[in-house]
Parts: C-alpha cells; structure tokens; sequence
C-alpha cells in the first residue's frame, strides 16, 4: 500500500536510514528497486522490535540525532511530507488529489457538492447533443464502460440511461441517452462541456453523406487519405465556422465491404456493420463538429435495416429505441424559433421502379399541419434533385417515389426542400409554387461527375427549372438569415465559400460557383 502523504525518495532517506531507528520500513519494489515507506501513525511495523509510533516523541528521536530543535524539526518534518507526496504521485503516475472544489485540467467546472462521488469512468468514445421531436434535446453518448457516463446539469448531477446495450462482438459498446431541460446552462459529461441550442438558431451548417465507399460496385475511395475522404477535413471547418446546429441529411455508413489487399488507400479499415465502423466512417471524423453544436440527424437508405439501419436506432434516431430495426418511421417537426424543421424518413423510397409511394401518401399528407407559418423539408432522398449518368452530360430527376406520394406538391408553407442521397451540390429553383431543392450530398464519399448538360428551362416532374447551381466538390452548406430570406452558401473543405445563394421565397440567386 502506498501512502500518498508519507512516502519519500531514496535520497532524502538516506539519512533518516543511518539513524538506525526503525521507523522506516524499507522493501522491495518492482524492477529490484527498494522503496522506502514511512508508516502512517496507525501502522505498527512487522516484528516485535517496534514501538509505539507516538506524536510527542518522533520529534524528539529524530531531532535528537541529526540536531535540530523541535521548531526545525517541524519545518524540515513539513518539507519531506511535500516530497514524499511528489514522491508517490510520481511512482503511481497520477496527480496528487485535489480538493473537490479545486479547478481540474483543462478548465472544467468543479464537481458540484452534491454530485456523487463516484470513481472516474474512462471517456467515453463519443458524445454529443442532438434534436428531436417535441422540444426534444437529447445528450447521447457510446462507452466501452460498464455504466454510462457521468452527466451534470448546471452543476447538478444527472442520470443517463441505457438505450442500447452492448451487443458483441459487433457492437460492444452502450448506448446512453439523457433528455436535457431546454432550460440547461452548462452540461458536462464525463467533463467535457456538451453544445447546447441556441434561443434562434442563426448559424446552420448541413452535410450529407459522409461516410467513405467501400463497395465494389461503386468503388473503394481511399479513407486513409483524408484529401480522397475528407469528412474529418470538414467537421474541423464546422466547427471553426461555430454553427449553431449541424443537420446531417443522411447516409452515414459507406464501409460495406473490405478493402481490397494490397489497396493501401484503405487497407486496415473496418467494414460491415458494426461499432468499429460506425466509430471510422461517422464518430472520429466527426468528433470536432459534434463538439461544437447540437446536431439534427436525418436517416437515409445506407440506414435501411438491410444495411446500417441497427447501429442507426442504437446510436443517433432521436426517438425511443424500437424492439426491432423499422425501414419506415413517421415524420416529426423540430421548432427552431423562426423556422420549423419536417424530418421525413426517405430510407426505402426507391429511385427506380417498382415504385411503392402507399407508405409516403400519408405521410405528405401529414405536412400540412406540421409546417407551421415557415418550414423546411428535412430528407435524404430529394424531391426533385438531378443524378447525373456517368458522363455528366444527362441527368435523371430523382426521387420518383416521394414524386408520386406527394403528387409533386408540398404545402405552401414548406419554403425549401433539404437532402442529400445525390453526391453533389445542387441548388435548384422551380416555376410555379415548387419550393427550392438543395441537395448538399458532398460531405466526404465518392462525388458524381460535374452535371456539364444544359439544365435552366428542363422539365423537372412538371414544373420548369427557372435556376440551377451544381457543384461536384466536397464541403458543407451553411445557412444564415438574411433580410430577405436566407443566405445560403457552399463551402469547401476547408470552409471557404465557393458558391452564395440568396434564397428569398420561391427563388434563388447564386454567385458564380469556382470553377
Ligand atoms: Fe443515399
């Protein structure tokens, strides 16, 4: 047992040793090093030689011997206590104890009187605030620990639950959740200070498909190089950009299939479904944006139930966790003062026939009385986004499934459509009564060739292109209000502007994107 506060180095024993007088107990240590411990008042040493360990006559044995006065002894008594403490932080490689109400490492608040003083857990691997339906704000975090994370709330502790269990050998880590009062000042967990919503939301950043393509069928991009996948590149300008929120527009998991041997773009990474790679393609890359804002996620068909759909329900659907993986759940709205959010799970709206769109009819026909005075559609898959072949000289119009449920109408208060799904940057604007269709799928996998053919004036699902900006170059969107509307703007990876959209009611007008 080592006693923090009476442990001293070798040297300042050497002395002491020479006096002859036991109270030293030296013994052997790791490495055939002897280590010198001086016994606690409490302990008796081993052996029948040892006396009483007594407060009036330690001073005076030891001061005897080596001289000093009793005044002395207490100081010289008070200077080896200081190294013997060093002394044992050094051997145990851990800092000595600090007082609760002492400031930790790093600036972080000081455990609260009333928090539990529980043993530290480790960190957990990730953590993070996102929205949900209902007011919902929701802290959520994965661990290899056997609890959750400690969590406070403006300094008072609180309780995460289990909403996934570890489930190995795919997915060995839990899933916690906590629902935070909208009120909430100062989160921590595990110590770190979790983002929280702002009152208006002024600073909106969207990404979309993220992850990096393992697959052959569509190509193996080289993750380990983060020019070839730059998602991580991207969180980083996020986060520099200090969002208010972060809307991911779907498709998190592209690692489906190994990397092939002797491809050194990607060779190590993980694939399939599973934590290690959920944890590779969304988690680490992401980690500096998931510090900086609360985030909105949005489901796209990579989370189909086939595909990544469980790690989908254990790590970021906002709502409770279903017995089993749903390929379809109801939309729900989220109020950002100003702005209302439509979430709407496109996941298995097929691009191509057969067409099933029964499920969406319902669903379209719900919009009405969720979009409030001003909404946003909030989906993967868009309504009316272009897919180029592999030439980029044609395009076909996508998604013909949310097309035929929504009978290519959405509700007069639904001002602009947001998605992802098609791997570019898209900005497009309709005749009629047609809100703008964004499609901001550029955020890290493989891009799609430049859409080179003539676009303005084409038929799109009944309604003429008036306008269009496409873009295939990896970055993120962001999105700040403007006196007449919102500014949108496409940024590269590393947060430059290279394309400005003033979006004012049905119409766009965009700056000439960097060729
Ligand atoms: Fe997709």
């Amino acid at each position: 047992m080592c006693h923090l506060s009476e442990e001293l180095p070798n040297a300042s024993l050497a002395a002491l040793l020479a006096t002859g007088r036991r109270r030293w107990l030296a013994s052997p240590a790791a490495g055939g090093e002897t280590r010198h411990v001086l016994l606690p008042p409490t302990e008796r040493l081993p052996g029948p030689v040892v006396r009483p360990y007594d407060r009036q006559v330690r001073p005076r044995l030891l001061g005897g011997v080596i001289g000093l006065s009793s005044r002395r002894m207490r100081r010289l008594r008070l200077v080896l206590a200081g190294a013997a403490l060093a002394a044992c932080a050094a051997l145990v490689g851990v800092a000595p104890a600090v007082p609760a109400t002492a400031q930790p490492p790093g600036g972080r608040d000081p455990a609260p009187m009333n928090t539990p003083q529980t043993p530290s857990r480790p960190a957990p691997e990730a953590a993070w605030v996102e929205l949900g339906p209902s007011g919902a704000v929701l802290a959520r975090a994965i661990t290899k620990a056997e609890a959750c994370p400690e969590l406070t709330v403006d300094k008072v502790a609180a309780r995460m639950e289990v909403r996934a269990a570890p489930s190995p050998p795919d997915y060995p880590v839990r899933s916690c959740e906590a629902m935070l009062p909208r009120e909430a000042k100062r989160v921590t967990l595990a110590g770190q200070q979790l983002p929280l919503p702002a009152d208006r939301p002024r600073r909106i950043v969207v990404v979309g498909d993220t992850g990096c393509r393992l697959k052959a069928v569509d190509g193996f991009q080289a993750c380990n190089d983060p020019r070839a996948w730059p998602f991580a590149r991207v969180a980083k300008s996020i986060a520099r950009w200090h969002p208010d929120l972060v809307i991911q527009v779907g498709d998190y998991l592209y690692r489906e299939e190994p990397c092939p041997q002797g491809n050194t773009g990607c060779q190590g990474s993980p694939f399939g479904q599973n934590w290690a790679t959920w944890d590779a393609d969304f988690f680490t890359p992401a980690a500096a944006a998931l510090r900086a804002a609360p985030w909105l996620f949005v489901r796209g068909d990579h989370e189909l139930c086939s595909r990544a759909g469980p790690g989908w329900f254990r790590f970021l659907e906002p709502r409770p966790m279903p017995p089993t993986c749903q390929d379809l759940t109801t939309p729900y709205s989220v109020n950002l003062a100003g702005v209302r959010m439509i979430v709407l799970d496109t996941a298995m709206a097929s691009d191509k026939p057969p067409l099933d769109p029964d499920p969406y009819i319902s669903q379209f026909e719900a919009l009405g009385t969720m979009a409030g005075s001003n909404a946003w559609l909030l989906a993967h898959k868009p309504m009316w986004g272009l897919l180029p072949d592999s030439s980029g000289t044609s395009v076909t119009v996508l998604n013909p499934t949310l097309q035929a449920a929504s009978d290519n109408s959405l509700p007069p208060n639904v001002r602009l459509v947001v998605t992802g799904h098609i791997h570019l940057a898209e900005v497009l604007t309709f005749a009629g009564e047609r809100p703008p269709q964004i499609v901001a799928g550029i955020s890290g996998t493989l891009l799609l060739p430049q859409i080179t053919a003539p676009l303005v004036g084409m038929d799109v699902a009944g309604q003429r292109l008036t306008t269009a900006t496409t873009l295939a170059q990896h970055g993120f969107f962001t999105f700040v209000p403007g006196p007449q509307g919102w500014a949108a703007t496409i940024r590269d990876v590393d947060g430059k502007p290279i394309a400005h959209c003033q979006l004012h009611g049905r119409s766009t007008a965009c700056g000439q994107p960097r060729r």
